[in-house]
Parts: structure tokens; sequence; C-alpha cells
């Protein structure tokens, strides 16, 4: 018998997640399998804002939380899983599972030496979201202005490091002044701690002729603030709005209509999961980009399955640089 801990949805989220919110569950698995079947163990787990967003529709009190892992095999009777074998798999925040429903299973991209949390963040499904939000939505040329918020997270680091390969200028607005460095270092041409600067003052400084291309995944106070610096049929993409996630009560929005009027804006909202046709492709140009070193990632590793949660509450409180993981 194998002993699996998972954590579980207490009761829906009021507010900012808090401890009591979640509660930890052993189960007992079978250690023997049947046809077909694969067990596994975590080795990563990924932990993620949309949790929080979507966390009404698609989890109800006494539901593990949702999320993807990479976890390796310690049983099959499947023919294309060995034991040993690491695999990609969305069972939520739990230690151990037998998988019976293959389609929870995706295809790891081609990693070579590169660590194997990778598929979880820079090579996954941030990543994606940043090569596709970027390429395929806002579609920005050489020469313009790009701006990102929660620069430094996960997708945003990405972001503003393919702006850069496609010779725009780079504006990224991040929470701490260790973040505010790495984005330097990732060759960012304006960074700023927005808890610090006027973010008014920033963007008349850092964009003095409008921004182009406007990333945003934070929302609320920033996007208000920065909605009068959008160029003329400027692009905006909606991909997050985590500074709103932990309201109470339905979002009156913060986007300043009549700056959209005036400018004949172009304002999109995003789910990267619209784009799943070209994921493997995507991953393979991330992976790629990774290897030849253009592309830099950092995550943020809590150490132990039982902090599942404390690494989910801070990513509200910008405890993470890039990607936030938990070892299990
Ligand atoms: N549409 C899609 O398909 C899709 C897919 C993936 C992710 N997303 C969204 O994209 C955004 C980024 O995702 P991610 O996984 O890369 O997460 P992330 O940016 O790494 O999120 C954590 C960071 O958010 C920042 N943050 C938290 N509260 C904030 C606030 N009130 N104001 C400003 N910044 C705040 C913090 O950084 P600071 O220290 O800088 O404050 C924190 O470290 C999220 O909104 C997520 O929901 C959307």
């Amino acid at each position: 018998m194998v002993t699996a801990k998972r954590w579980v949805l207490v009761k829906q989220f009021v507010g900012k997640p808090k401890e009591s919110d979640f509660c930890l569950e052993e189960e007992t698995l079978p250690d023997e399998v049947n046809d077909g079947e694969v067990l596994c163990e975590a080795i990563y787990l990924s932990v993620d804002p949309y949790v929080r967003f979507l966390s009404s529709v698609m989890m109800k009190p006494g539901d593990t939380l949702v999320g993807e892992q990479i976890a390796r095999v310690i049983n099959s009777k499947n023919p294309k899983y060995e034991v040993g074998d690491v695999i990609r798999l969305s069972s939520g925040w739990r230690t151990h599972t037998l998988v019976t429903d293959m389609s929870q299973i995706d295809v790891m991209p081609v990693l070579g030496d590169l660590p194997v949390s990778l598929p979880l963040g820079a090579a996954g499904v941030t990543g994606l979201t940043a090569l596709f939000g970027l390429n395929d939505k806002l579609k920005p040329v050489e020469g313009e202005t790009v701006l990102v918020n929660s620069a430094a997270g996960a997708v945003g680091s990405v972001v503003g490091q393919i702006a850069k390969m496609k010779g725009c200028t780079v504006i990224g607005f991040a929470g701490t002044d260790d973040k505010v460095q790495w984005l330097t270092e990732l060759g960012f041409d304006h960074a700023f701690n927005y808890k610090k600067v006027d973010v008014d003052e920033a963007l008349s400084m850092a964009a003095p002729n409008g921004v182009h291309c406007y990333f945003d995944n934070v929302g609320g106070y920033l996007s208000t603030q920065t909605l009068p610096h959008i160029h003329r049929n400027g692009r905006v993409l909606i991909v997050g709005s985590i500074s709103t996630y932990n309201d109470i009560g339905k979002s009156t929005g913060p986007y300043p209509f009549e700056d959209i009027l005036k400018k004949c804006m172009t304002v999109n909202g995003f789910s990267i999961y619209d784009m799943y046709p070209k994921w493997r492709d995507g991953e393979a140009q991330l992976v790629d980009w990774i290897q030849q070193g253009k592309l830099q990632h950092r995550e943020t590793i809590t150490e132990g399955f039982d902090l599942m949660p404390n690494a989910f509450m801070g990513l509200f409180e910008g405890t993470c640089t890039g990607k936030a993981l938990v070892k299990a």
C-alpha cells in the first residue's frame, strides 16, 4: 500500500486565501495496479494564480486543489509508461496518483539536459502564455514599446525577453528591488518597483511616445495608471488580473474606458487553452531558446509538499521570482 497525501479545499476562498481554507488529508492507494493503469509520485508541483481566480468554478469544498505536477512512474501496467519514466500530470495537489484516465498525462517536451521542472514553467503553460500572448495576439514589431507587469513572474519574465528578441523597447513593473535588478540583467530597457515609484511619472519618462503593446498580468491600479500612456491604436492584452483575484464581490473593472475610446485601442482577453493545438511547437521553441541561452528562467522552489498552501498564498505577497514550484 502507498500512503498518499492531498490538499483539499475546505471552503471557497473569501478574500485572500488563508491556512484554514486548506486541509491535508491522507489516503491509501494500492501499490499494485490494474491493466492500463499507472501509479506515480510527485517530484515538482506547480503553484499558480489561476487556482484562486477559477476556484469557484473548478472546485467545491472537499475537492483536491487543482494543478499540474511532474511525477515519476513507480508502477505501471500500461505499455506506454515504464517504472522510472518522468511524466507531466494534471492530478492536483497530491503526492501520489493512481492514473486510470490517461488524458491526465500530458506529453513532456524533449528537454535534453534541462531540469525536469521546466515543463511546469518556462517550457510549459506560463512560457506558452508569454509566447502566444505576445506573438499571436499583441504582435509587436521592431521599434515598438512593450509594457509588461508582474514582469519578474513566470509569465512576465518570458514576455520581456521575447519582446527584446523582437527588437522592442521593453518596460517592466515588479514589486521588489531584487526583482527590478533581475529584469535589468534580463535586458529590460526600463524596470521599476511599482511600490516605490509614481507609475504615471515612470511611464512618462520611459515611454514618452506611448506604449504600443500592454501585456497585462495584474489589472487594478496598475492598469488604471497605464491606460493613459497607451499609444494611439495601441494593443492591450488582458492575460491576468492578480491584483483583483482576492477582491470580494464582482469586479467593476479598473479600465478607464474614455482612454480606450480616445486612443482607439484594441483590448482583448486571452486564454492559453485556446492555443492548445500550438502547444507542442511552442514548447519546442521555448526549449530551444533556453538551450541556446537566449531565454533565462528562474524558479522559486518551496521544499516540502506540506507547504503547498504557503507557496500558493505567497503568490499574492510577491514572495516568488520566476516560476513558483513546490518540491515534494
Ligand atoms: N490567460 C491565461 O491563459 C493565463 C495563463 C497563465 C497565467 N495567467 C495569468 O497571468 C498572470 C501571471 O501568471 P504567473 O503564473 O506568471 O504568476 P506570477 O506573475 O508569477 O504571479 C505572482 C506574482 O504576482 C505579483 N502580484 C501579486 N499580487 C499583486 C498585486 N496586488 N499587484 C501587482 N502584482 C501582484 C507578485 O509579484 P510582484 O512582486 O511584482 O508584485 C507575485 O510574485 C496571472 O494573473 C495569471 O493568473 C493567465
